[in-house]
C-alpha cells in the first residue's frame, strides 16, 4: 500500500521537521509540534472518494447567480435538540457534540438515531461492543415507530468510508471523534493531528454527499473540546452538553451554529429510561426551593457568551467580635466589600458592625459584574430578613454612587430568564436604549439608583 507523506510542524513558527522534536530548533519553544499530512497516498486507500469529486475545480459564480431555497431541514422528535440547531438538522452540516464523560452525549446521540423518523442512520461507536449499544437502545423507552438504524463499532475512517458506500446512510453519528484514527497519519488516535485528519476527511464526506455528520468529542479538565482549537472552526454547530453528573438535569448548548442562532439551549432529564426533554424549564430552579428563604436572589449572568443562571447566596449577622468577618466564596472579596461600602454609604444601612458571608451556589465562579444587583439584593434580604420571590431575576452592574449600570448582551439575558420561567427581571434603564423590550413577555423593571430596586422588592 502506498504510504502518505507526513511531516511535523511546529505550531508557533511552522518549521518542518522529518521526525517529532520536543523543542523547536528555530524558535526554542516546547511541545510545539504537530505532524501533518503534506501528501496523501492515492486512491487505492480508500479515502472518502479520495480521487473523485474533490478534482472538480470550482469557478466564481455571481451571487444573483446562485440558486437559493431555504434550506430544508430534517425535524427530529426531539424538539429541544431542533431548537438548538436552529430548526432542525441541516443535510450536509456537521455537528460536534462535546462533554464531560458519563454525562450523556452517547444517550442522547443514540436517542437520535433510534429517532429520526424514516431515515437510514448509521451510529458508529469505537468506544462500545455492539453488545452495549444494544443494551442502551433497549432501556430507552421513548422510542416509538419503525427504525432503521444501524450499529458499526470501528474505528480507522478508511473502513468507516467503505462500510458508508455499501449502506449509504441518511446520517451518520460517530462515538467519538478522538476514538477514530486516519491510515494517513501515524500518531495514535485522539493525537491534535489525528483529530483533525479524521475530522477533516468526514467534513468532505458530509458535504459532497450532503449527509449530515454528528461527532460526540470528548472534553479536557479545563471544559474545552480535546483536541485542536481548529476542530471547532472546521464543523459547522458545536453544541454542549452539559450538567452536574450528580444531578439529573443536562443542559445542551449551542455554541456555535452556522445554522442558528448560537444563544440556544435545550434541556433534559436523564431518566432510567433515557433522556426525556423538559418543556417547562422553571421546574428545575423553582422546585428545588419549596418555601421562600430570605438572602437569597438569582442573577443571569453570562459565561463567556453563554448565558446561565446562578443563586447567590447571602448571610448577614452581627458580629461576635470587633472586627466583623467578610468572606465570599465563588466571588471575588474586593468586589464585595466594595458593593457593601456603596450600602453603606449611599443607603444608610448598618453593615460595618455585621458579618457577612456570601455563596454562589453550585460552585461556580463570577467575575460577570452583572451579578452585582442580584447579590445587593442577597445581602439585604438577609439584613431585613425578607425573602426575594424566586420569581424574580437580576442582570445589572453597580457603581460606586449606588447607580445601576448597564451590562452587555442584555437581550440574551432577558432571553435566559424568560426561558427559565422567571416573571420579573431587574436591569439597568440605560440598558433600554436600541432594544425591543416588547418582544418579550416577562415583565422588565429598569432602574437607575439601587434605592429603586429596595422600594420595590422590600417595600
Ligand atoms: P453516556 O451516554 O454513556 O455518557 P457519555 O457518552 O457522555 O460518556 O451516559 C452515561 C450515564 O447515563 C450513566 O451514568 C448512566 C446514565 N443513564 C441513565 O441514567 N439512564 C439511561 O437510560 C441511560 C442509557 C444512561
Ligand atoms: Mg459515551
Amino acid at each position: 500500500m502506498a504510504k502518505s507523506k507526513s511531516a511535523y510542524f511546529c505550531q508557533s513558527c511552522g518549521y518542518e521537521s522529518p521526525k517529532w522534536l520536543g523543542k523547536c530548533p528555530a524558535c526554542s519553544q516546547w511541545n510545539t509540534f504537530v505532524e501533518e499530512v503534506i501528501q496523501k497516498a492515492p486512491a487505492n486507500v480508500p479515502d472518502w472518494k479520495a480521487s473523485g469529486a474533490s478534482s472538480r475545480i470550482a469557478k466564481p459564480s455571481a451571487i444573483q447567480d446562485i440558486a437559493y431555497s431555504e434550506e430544508h431541514r430534517i425535524q427530529t422528535s426531539d424538539g429541544e435538540l431542533n431548537r438548538v440547531l436552529g430548526g432542525g438538522v441541516v443535510p450536509g452540516s456537521l455537528v460536534l457534540i462535546g462533554g464531560e464523560p458519563g454525562i450523556g452525549k452517547s444517550t442522547l446521540m443514540l436517542q437520535l438515531a433510534l429517532n429520526l423518523p424514516n431515515l437510514k442512520i448509521l451510529y458508529v461507536s469505537g468506544e462500545e461492543s455492539e453488545h452495549q449499544i444494544k443494551m442502551r437502545a433497549e432501556r430507552l423507552s421513548t422510542i416509538t415507530g419503525e427504525r432503521d438504524t444501524y450499529i458499526l463499532t470501528e474505528t480507522s475512517t478508511q473502513n468507516i468510508f467503505k462500510q458508508i458506500e455499501l449502506l449509504e446512510p441518511q446520517a451518520v453519528i460517530i462515538d467519538s471523534i478522538q476514538t477514530l484514527h486516519s491510515a494517513h497519519i501515524e500518531s495514535t488516535p485522539g493525537s491534535v493531528s489525528q483529530v483533525r485528519e479524521c475530522t477533516a476527511e468526514l467534513l468532505k464526506f458530509a458535504k459532497e454527499t450532503s449527509t449530515p455528520v454528528f461527532l460526540i468529542g470528548h472534553i479536557t479538565k479545563d471544559g474545552t473540546i480535546a483536541g485542536p482549537k481548529i476542530l471547532e472552526h472546521m464543523v459547522d454547530t458545536v453544541l454542549q452538553f452539559e450538567g452536574d453528573r450528580h444531578h439529573v438535569y443536562r443542559i445542551l448548548r449551542a455554541v456555535k451554529n452556522r445554522f442558528g442562532s448560537a444563544s440556544e439551549l435545550g434541556i433534559y432529564e436523564m431518566q432510567g429510561n433515557g433522556l426525556r426533554e423538559v418543556s417547562n424549564p422553571s421546574e428545575i430552579l423553582l422546585s428545588q426551593r419549596e418555601e421562600e428563604l430570605s438572602g437569597i436572589t438569582i442573577s443571569a449572568m453570562l459565561e463567556g457568551v453563554r448565558p446561565m443562571l446562578i443563586e447567590t447566596q447571602a448571610l448577614v449577622s452581627t458580629s461576635a467580635y470587633g472586627t466583623p468577618q467578610r468572606s465570599a466564596t465563588g466571588f471575588d472579596t474586593k468586589r464585595m466589600n466594595m458593593l457593601l461600602a456603596v450600602l453603606e454609604k449611599r443607603c444608610g444601612f448598618r453593615l460595618s458592625v455585621k458579618d457577612v458571608f456570601l455563596n454562589i451556589a453550585g460552585g461556580l465562579r463570577v467575575e460577570d459584574p452583572a451579578v452585582d444587583l442580584g447579590i445587593i439584593a442577597a445581602i439585604i434580604s438577609s439584613h431585613e430578613d425578607i425573602p426575594v420571590s424566586s420569581k424574580i431575576c437580576f442582570a445589572a452592574e453597580v457603581g460606586l454612587s449606588g447607580e445601576i449600570r448597564a451590562v452587555n448582551r442584555i437581550e440574551q439575558r432577558i432571553a435566559e430568564a424568560q426561558k427559565l420561567g422567571f416573571e420579573q427581571i431587574y436591569i439597568s434603564k440605560y440598558n433600554q436604549k436600541g432594544i425591543d423590550l416588547r418582544r418579550f413577555d416577562i415583565e422588565i423593571k429598569s432602574l437607575t439608583k439601587i434605592e429603586e430596586a429596595f422600594g420595590f422588592l422590600f417595600g
